[in-house]
C-alpha cells in the first residue's frame, strides 16, 4: 500500500514503488557476488539478499533471520568510517557488485561512504543511495538534536549537485521510489580521486547551504524520475551483467539432518 504523506508546496515527491519493495524484488533474482549495505537498522533491506553480504551499522536492531539464503554474511557493528578504515574489503579482495548506502544522513558522511564504496566496487558495479529526494524542508535539517518526528532525510540531497559537478561522467539515475527516492550510480571509476581530493573544499562549500537557499526548481533540474516499477517489470535489466549464474552461487552440497 502506498504511503500517503503530506506534501509541502513546491516539492515533487517520489511517488513510485516503495524503495524496500524495489530492493526486496531485486534481491529475489539471481544473486550478485558481493553486496554491501551501510545503515541497516533492523536488517529489513538486506534480509532478502542472496548474495555474499556485508552489513555495517553502529547500532543494529535486528530481531529476525537475516542470514536466510546467503552464502556468507559479514556483520560489522561500527560506523562506516571505522569499517572502511579497518581494511576488511582489501583483506578479502572483495569487489562490490551492488551497494546500498543508507547510513548517517549528513551529506559529508554519505560523500565519504560513496568515495570508499566506489574505491572497492567493480567498475561496472552499481551503488544505490537512499533519501536524496526530500519532500519537505524540515526533513533536510542538519540539527541532530532537533530532528523532525516523522521522516528525516538530512541534507544528502546535496550529493546530486555535488556528483554532477565533480563526476560529470558518472551515470546518475533517480528512481521514483517512495518515500524519498533511490539514486543509482553507475559508470563507476574505482581509481578516480576527484571526490577525495576535493573533499575538504566540497564540505566547506556545501555545509551551510540549505535547500531553500539552493532552490527547489534548481534541485529538480538535476534529474528526471525513472519509473522504478517499470525497472522491476523489465527484469531489472540494468543489473543483469552483475548477476551470478545460479550454479556459480555457493550452495551446500550436503546438509546434515
Ligand atoms: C534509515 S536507517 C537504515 C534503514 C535500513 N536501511 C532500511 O531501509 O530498513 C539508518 C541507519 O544508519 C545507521 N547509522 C548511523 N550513523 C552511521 C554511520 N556513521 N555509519 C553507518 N551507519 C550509521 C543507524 O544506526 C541506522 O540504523
Amino acid at each position: 500500500m502506498a504511503q500517503t504523506l503530506p506534501v509541502e508546496s513546491g516539492f515533487r515527491p517520489a511517488a513510485g514503488m516503495i524503495y524496500a519493495r524495489y530492493l526486496k524484488s531485486l534481491h529475489q533474482g539471481a544473486p550478485f557476488d558481493w553486496y554491501l549495505e551501510i545503515g541497516c537498522r533492523k536488517g529489513n533491506t538486506f534480509a532478502g539478499s542472496r548474495s555474499k553480504t556485508i552489513a555495517v551499522d553502529p547500532y543494529f536492531q535486528v530481531d529476525q533471520n537475516v542470514i536466510t539464503q546467503k552464502p556468507a554474511l559479514h556483520v560489522f557493528q561500527q560506523t562506516s568510517d571505522d569499517f572502511f578504515a579497518s581494511g576488511f574489503l582489501k583483506a578479502i579482495k572483495a569487489k562490490l557488485s551492488f551497494s546500498f548506502l543508507d547510513g548517517m544522513h549528513l551529506f559529508e558522511f554519505l560523500l565519504r561512504d560513496i568515495i570508499n564504496t566506489e574505491a572497492h566496487s567493480r567498475a561496472d558495479g552499481i551503488i544505490a543511495l537512499h533519501d536524496c529526494i526530500p519532500f519537505d524542508h524540515a526533513m533536510t535539517t542538519r540539527d541532530l538534536d532537533n530532528l523532525p518526528s516523522r521522516a528525516w532525510t538530512g541534507d544528502v540531497w546535496k550529493i546530486l549537485p555535488i556528483l554532477r559537478q565533480y563526476r560529470p561522467k558518472m551515470q546518475i539515475d533517480v528512481l521514483d521510489c517512495q518515500p524519498s527516492g533511490l539514486v543509482l550510480l553507475s559508470g563507476l571509476k574505482p581509481s578516480d580521486k576527484s571526490l577525495s581530493k576535493a573533499y575538504d573544499q566540497i564540505v566547506a562549500d556545501w555545509a551551510d547551504v540549505t535547500l531553500q537557499d539552493y532552490g527547489l526548481d534548481r534541485f529538480y533540474d538535476q534529474f528526471e524520475f525513472v519509473d522504478a516499477r517499470a525497472d522491476r517489470i523489465g527484469g531489472f535489466q540494468r543489473f543483469s551483467h552483475l548477476r551470478l549464474d545460479e550454479t556459480e552461487a555457493t550452495r551446500p552440497e550436503y546438509i546434515t539432518p
